[in-house]
C-alpha cells in the first residue's frame, strides 16, 4: 500500500480519480495509515460550517485522525478541509453521505483498508470489510470506547448532582479500562448504602422469578445463591461469576466502564465474553436506571449464560456479527434487543420472561406477560426491522419457541449477510477462525469426520 498523500495526489493527477479537478499540496504530507480513509471537502460560507461538518463524523462516531484547512482555490473566502479518518470503526460510509448535503464540494482522497496484524486478511473486495476481533485478548482494545456514562453522567441522570455517586463512578470506570484480558476482576467492596439498594432490588424481583422467568432461569438462580453469593445482603461479585459461568458453558465476564457500540459489544459475544457493568444505580430511584448497572446484568443477563442452549444462541448472535455491514449489525442488534433483553418463550403453553431487560425490572416483568403489549412470533426476518422504545415499556414483544429454535433462526438470519467468508469459534485457541479457502474447508471436514467417528462409537456403547 502506499504511504501518503502525495501518491494519492499523483494517482488523481494521472487521470485515476474520479474527478478532473485534484486537489493541491497540503502543507504536510499525511501518511495515511492502515485502516484510514482521506477526504477533501469545501465549505459554504457560513458561521459553525465547520463545527457542522465535524459533527457529522462525531454523530457516526467515525474518528479522525487527521485535520487541515486552507483558503479554497476555487472560491474567494471560502476554506477547504482535508481530513484523514478512521475508517475501521463507525459508519464512515452515512458520514460521507450525510457530509454531501453540508458541503460544496467533497471528494473521497483515498481508502487504505489495510487491516490489523498479519492475520488479518478480513476483505475480498476493494474495501475492507470491518475490522474485527480474532483472538479472545483482541477485546481488550475495546476498553477506552464507551458511548456513554463511563463516569461521566448526563444531566438528567439520578446521580449526576451528587459528587459522591460521581467519585464511586470514576472508581468503576478505572477498573474497567485498565483491564486486560486474563486478568481476575478486581473484586470490590460495595458500601451499604450500594447494598441496601441492590437488596430492594433482589427481594422484590425474587418475588415474581418463579412465576414469570423462564424454566432455565429457575435452574440456575438457586446456583447462583449457593455458589455465587447471590442474597438479599450481598452483591455478588463479577469474578466468581465469571468463574461459575465458565464452567457451565464458558462464558466469562469482562468489566466495562459504560456502553459499548453495538458493532463492539455483539463482537464480546462470539468468544462468549459479556460485557458486565460494575456499579450500581444511585441509591434515590433504586427501581429505576437509565443505563445497564450490575443488578441488570447480574440478575437479568447472568443466570441464562449459565445455560448451553441460551449461551448458544448468544454467541451465534455474535458471531454473525463479525465483519458484518453496519446495516446488518443494527439488524443483529435489534434481534439482540428482542432476545437477550426483551424476549419471551413460551414454556407448556404459558408465556415466560427470558431478557435480562424484563428480569431485571420489577415492573416490566409484570407489564410483559399481562394482556397489555402485543406478542408475536420471533422471526428473524421482521424482528430484525421492528422499531422499539427504549426508555418506556415495549409495546411488542417476540416469543422463541425454544432457544435452540431462536438459535436455528439467527443462523439461517446470519446466511443473509454479505460476507465474502464464515466464521467458526475455535475454543482451544480462543480465537475466530475465518473459513475462505478450500484448504480451511478440509480441515473443518477432518473435524466433523473426527467428531462423527466419536459419535458412531458412542452408539455402539450404549448399545
Ligand atoms: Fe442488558
Amino acid at each position: 500500500m502506499d504511504s501518503g498523500i502525495a501518491a494519492k495526489r499523483a494517482k488523481l493527477e494521472n487521470g485515476s480519480g474520479k474527478t478532473g479537478k485534484r486537489p493541491q499540496i497540503y502543507v504536510h504530507d499525511y501518511v495515511d495509515k492502515e485502516g484510514s480513509t482521506t477526504l477533501i471537502f469545501s465549505l459554504p460560507e457560513k458561521v459553525g460550517a465547520l463545527a457542522d461538518a465535524l459533527k457529522v463524523f462525531e454523530k457516526n462516531h467515525v474518528n479522525l485522525h487527521h485535520i487541515e484547512s486552507r483558503p479554497s482555490s476555487e472560491a474567494k473566502d471560502s476554506y477547504e478541509f482535508f481530513v484523514a479518518c478512521d475508517n475501521l470503526r463507525g459508519g464512515l460510509e452515512e458520514a460521507i453521505d450525510t457530509l454531501r448535503d453540508h458541503t460544496t464540494s467533497l471528494q473521497v482522497l483515498s481508502r487504505n483498508p489495510k487491516e490489523q496484524g498479519d492475520e488479518g486478511r478480513q476483505q475480498s473486495g476493494a474495501f475492507a470489510v470491518p475490522w474485527f476481533p480474532r483472538k479472545i485478548r483482541d477485546l481488550d482494545r475495546f476498553a477506552n470506547q464507551i458511548l456513554s456514562y463511563g463516569s461521566e453522567l448526563d444531566a438528567d441522570h439520578p446521580g449526576f448532582k451528587d459528587p459522591v455517586y460521581r467519585a464511586r463512578r470514576k472508581e468503576f470506570a478505572d477498573i474497567a479500562f485498565n483491564y486486560k484480558h486474563g486478568e481476575a476482576i478486581p473484586r470490590v467492596e460495595y458500601s451499604k448504602e450500594e447494598i441496601k439498594t441492590w437488596g430492594t432490588i433482589f427481594k422484590e424481583l425474587s418475588k415474581l422469578y418463579t412465576t414469570h422467568a423462564c424454566r432455565e432461569f429457575n435452574h440456575v438462580f438457586p446456583l447462583l445463591i449457593d455458589n455465587c453469593g447471590f442474597r438479599e445482603d450481598n452483591i455478588p461479585q463479577l469474578q466468581d461469576i465469571s468463574d461459575f459461568l465458565k464452567d457451565c458453558t464458558g462464558f466469562q465476564l469482562r468489566p466495562v466502564a459504560g456502553l459499548l457500540s453495538s458493532r463492539d459489544f455483539l463482537a464480546g459475544l462470539a468468544f462468549r465474553v459479556f460485557h458486565s457493568t460494575q456499579y450500581i444505580r444511585h441509591s434515590s430511584r433504586p427501581m429505576y436506571t437509565p443505563e445497564p448497572d450490575v443488578c441488570h446484568e447480574v440478575l437479568g443477563h447472568v443466570p441464562l449464560f449459565a445455560d448451553p442452549a441460551f449461551a448458544q444462541f448468544s454467541q451465534e448472535i455474535g458471531l454473525a456479527s463479525l465483519g458484518a455491514p453496519d446495516e446488518y449489525i443494527e439488524k443483529l442488534a435489534t434481534l439482540y434487543w428482542f432476545t437477550v433483553e426483551f424476549g419471551l418463550c413460551r414454556q407448556n403453553g404459558e408465556l415466560k420472561a427470558f431478557g435480562a431487560g424484563l428480569l431485571s425490572s420489577f415492573g416490566e416483568l409484570q407489564y410483559c406477560l399481562s394482556d397489555k403489549p402485543e406478542v408475536r412470533p420471533f422471526e428473524p426476518s421482521k424482528t430484525s426491522v421492528q422499531t422499539y422504545p427504549i426508555t418506556s415499556y415495549q409495546p411488542v414483544y417476540f416469543v422463541a419457541e425454544s432457544f435452540v429454535d431462536a438459535k436455528e433462526k439467527v443462523r439461517a438470519f446470519a446466511d443473509t449477510i454479505p460476507r465474502p467468508f464464515s466464521v467458526r469459534y475455535n475454543a482451544y485457541t480462543q480465537s475466530v477462525e475465518v473459513l475462505n479457502s478450500k484448504a480451511q474447508v478440509i480441515t473443518l471436514a477432518k473435524s466433523i469426520r473426527g467428531d462423527l467417528t466419536l459419535l458412531e462409537d458412542v452408539l455402539k456403547k450404549i448399545e
